[in-house]
């Protein structure tokens, strides 16, 4: 059954409660404190766990995850006349989890927070690390702030809902992180496949909590995004501008982001080709995207106006090996030259 671990962020503890019910919420404040931020979707499937709880619902989707539905939402506390000593508790997917965290930050100049990541991006991503941030207009994450939970908890029953295209989003993020920081993790993933995970709780908790400790592992050394947090941007600069050009899910745009950061970094890291080759077998098996025909023009002006953008450079993440990652400065203009010769060879 359930175990706790903690992490420590600039001495803030949070807890870990791993394998656990939805119920032991209840440990952090009464319910009379407690007000749910979920979306619509999760209350559908999901409400029976919410009776007796405020709850404040919001639209499904990433086309929510902006400063309006924040705004509503702190409409919604004062309206309720909610005090400083409320527990926010986000529970959904990762545009809940980012939107709850953000209100946690900003009502009332910050309340107590925890998370209950529903979907599997959520739990090995988007929870962990207390960024947190809204979308404003095409621009991904442009606006948000730092912000830990008290508690994370993971009840893997939630994942029983979650349908099969979130689950392949949720893979992308996992082979992400075995790209960059864990080649065994990238093997094990190689010899299983995504019904495996699915019907084999014990292994599939493993996997959870291999990726929750390597991205908090990242996040403790390195919360301000200095050193080793960067890496986890792999395939997310091109990742998220694909994703916004052509609304197409995160974890399918930056699996496309994934192969094409590993094609440039045979270009610039000599990173073998026969990895590269590796990395788009193990997307194909976990059914993720790896190519696409891109408009080069349109995806060229939003990277421009990326936050890693620094001058007329851009830190991008590059592979030397599996397991073993870099970020290097590339010149814009080099960046649109590869740009140009990568997505066009496909
Ligand atoms: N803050 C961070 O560090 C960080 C890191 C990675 C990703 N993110 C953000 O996370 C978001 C993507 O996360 P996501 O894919 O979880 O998005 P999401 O919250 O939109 O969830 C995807 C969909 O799945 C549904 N869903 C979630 N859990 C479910 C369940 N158990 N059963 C049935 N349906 C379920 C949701 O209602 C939604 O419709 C993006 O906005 C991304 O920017 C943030
Ligand atoms: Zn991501």
């Amino acid at each position: 059954m359930g175990y706790t671990f903690n992490y420590i962020i600039d001495n803030q503890k949070i807890q870990f409660l791993f394998e656990d019910t939805f119920s032991s919420i209840l440990n952090y404040a009464p319910q009379s404190k407690i007000v749910i931020i979920t979306d619509e979707q999760i209350d559908a499937l999901h409400n029976n766990l919410f009776t007796g709880f405020h709850v404040i619902k919001i639209q499904s989707g990433e086309i929510n995850k902006t400063q309006q539905t924040v705004d509503a939402i702190i409409d919604q506390l004062l309206a309720a006349s909610i005090g400083k000593d409320v527990f926010i508790v986000g529970v959904g997917g990762g545009v809940v989890t980012d939107i709850a965290g953000y209100v946690a930050s900003v009502y009332k100049r910050g309340t107590r927070l925890g998370l209950v990541p529903t979907s599997l991006l959520a739990m090995v991503d988007a929870a962990l690390g207390g960024k947190n941030g809204v979308n404003v207009g095409q621009y991904k994450n442009m606006v948000g702030t730092i912000y830990q939970p008290e508690f994370i908890l993971f009840d893997l029953n939630f994942l029983n809902s979650l349908p099969i295209s979130k689950w392949e989003n949720g893979f992308a993020e996992i082979i992400k992180h075995a790209c960059i920081k864990d080649a065994a993790m990238f093997e094990k993933l190689s010899n299983h496949n995504l019904s495996d995970y699915q019907n084999n709780s014990m292994l599939l908790a493993t996997l959870i909590e291999e990726n929750v400790h390597l991205k908090m592992n990242v996040v403790v050394e390195d919360v301000f995004e200095k050193k080793d947090r960067k890496l986890l941007n792999f395939g997310h600069t091109l990742g998220h501008a694909i994703e916004n050009v052509y609304n197409m899910s995160h974890g399918k745009a930056v699996s496309i982001g994934m192969v094409f950061a590993a094609k440039l970094s045979e270009k610039i890291t000599g990173f073998d080709a026969n990895s590269t080759h590796q990395i788009i077998q193990l997307l194909e098996k976990y059914q993720l995207p790896t190519t696409i025909e891109i408009d080069n023009d349109k995806i060229i002006k939003l990277l421009f106006a990326d936050k890693k953008r620094i001058g007329n450079e851009m830190h991008f993440v590059l592979l030397n090996e599996i397991g073993s990652a870099e970020a290097k400065p590339i010149l814009l203009t080099d960046l649109e030259k590869y740009i140009n010769e990568i997505m066009l060879c496909g």
